[in-house]
């Protein structure tokens, strides 16, 4: 297969084009012959060696990429309920080989989309993390209708996901926050806000309005600046850290004070110890995307672009979503 290696940790140059070997499916597993890959943040921070110290992480030589669209190219001893050919995207999970043109993965992990209408791109880019989004909303923090909801880094991958999932669960209120380079970008977004604001002009640009749910895929100074935001017995979930402000903490003092509940939400983690979360929670991602909730931008490149796509993440030169195209003859 044609695929993305990571030969060691560093700058994006060190994503190669290789010939590798099919992988086959073991029991439980499925194998997808794969059209579009997504990036994300994680990918590069992976890339960097970040978390290179941490068990289960890929080591180098590895193949980056979590998430795929494609279809079922054989099945595992023991898989049943998918079909070869079938268009399928893949959940993301701490696991990686992605940039290919062939994956392999758990049955669990895979999520068919043969019913639905869905380019395969913007199924890539905003399934798994619709999913997520809704195991988020409904079981880290239990959302209830009629709440307002407040989402950092609106138009970042990830937080793309959250507004029309809050909207499908009865959000009454949505509101983001940009910086101030992505305003514009915000005015002509098709997500799902009520309205878009600065976050350097927090809090004033949002007079007293306080939120029930604030969604943090962005950490350092908003962290913090969040819990000012927040309506009486509100939540703050954190999502991410794509400030890369590894060292701005919450004061639990405020926490309790303030009658705040602060709850992490890592996918990675999550999904493998609650599997029962997955099915309901993909139905609404999969009626979500279908339906616009999840319009997002999508910018595609080549497989072999795999380096840029890195670069374009790491200089916050895009919004949205970056979708490899994968093909073997690419
Ligand atoms: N919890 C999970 O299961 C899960 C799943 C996927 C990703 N993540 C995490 O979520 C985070 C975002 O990942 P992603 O793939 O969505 O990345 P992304 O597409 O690059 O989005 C990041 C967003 O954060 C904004 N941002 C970055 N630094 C900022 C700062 N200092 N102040 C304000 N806004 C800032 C970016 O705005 P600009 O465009 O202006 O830079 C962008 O909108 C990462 O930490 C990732 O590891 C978590």
């Amino acid at each position: 297969m044609k695929a993305i290696q990571a030969v060691q940790f560093g700058a994006p140059s060190v994503l190669t084009v290789a010939d590798l070997p099919d992988p086959a499916p073991g029991p439980g597993q499925i194998t997808i012959d794969v059209t579009h890959a997504a990036v994300g943040l994680i990918d590069v921070y992976l890339r960097q060696g970040l978390f290179k110290g941490a068990p289960g992480l890929p080591q180098p030589p590895y193949v980056p990429g979590l998430e795929v669209a494609g279809t079922v190219r054989a099945l595992g001893e023991g898989v049943t309920g998918f079909a070869v050919g079938e268009k399928v995207v893949s959940l993301s999970s701490y696991g990686a080989g992605g940039y290919a043109s062939v994956f392999v993965t758990d049955q669990e992990r895979v999520v068919s989309t043969q019913d639905y209408d869905i380019d395969p791109a913007l199924a890539v880019a905003a399934i798994p993390n619709a999913l997520m989004a809704h195991i988020a909303l409904t079981r880290a923090i239990s959302m209830s209708a009629g709440e307002s909801v407040l989402i950092h880094g609106a138009l970042g991958g990830l937080a793309s996901a959250f507004p029309g999932i809050a909207r499908q669960l009865g959000a009454s209120r949505v509101v983001g926050t940009v910086r101030s380079g992505k305003v514009a970008a915000a005015a002509a977004s098709r997500l799902h806000y009520d309205t878009i604001v600065d976050s350097a002009q927090l809090p004033d640009v949002l007079g007293d309005e306080k939120f029930d749910v604030i969604v943090d895929p962005v950490g350092g100074l908003l962290r913090t600046q969040s819990l000012d935001l927040l309506a009486p017995s509100g939540r703050l979930l954190l999502v991410g850290n794509a400030s890369g402000d590894w060292d701005q903490g919450i004061d639990g003092n405020r926490i309790w004070q303030g009658n705040i509940t602060v709850t992490g939400f890592n996918a990675g983690g999550y999904v493998p110890s609650h599997p029962e979360s997955v099915e309901s929670a993909a139905q609404a991602a999969l009626k979500a995307v279908a339906g616009g909730l999840a319009d997002i931008e999508i910018e595609t490149l080549p497989l072999a672009d795999a380096a840029t796509a890195h670069e374009r993440l790491e200089n916050h030169a895009t919004d949205g979503r970056i979708v490899l195209t994968v093909c073997d003859a690419c």
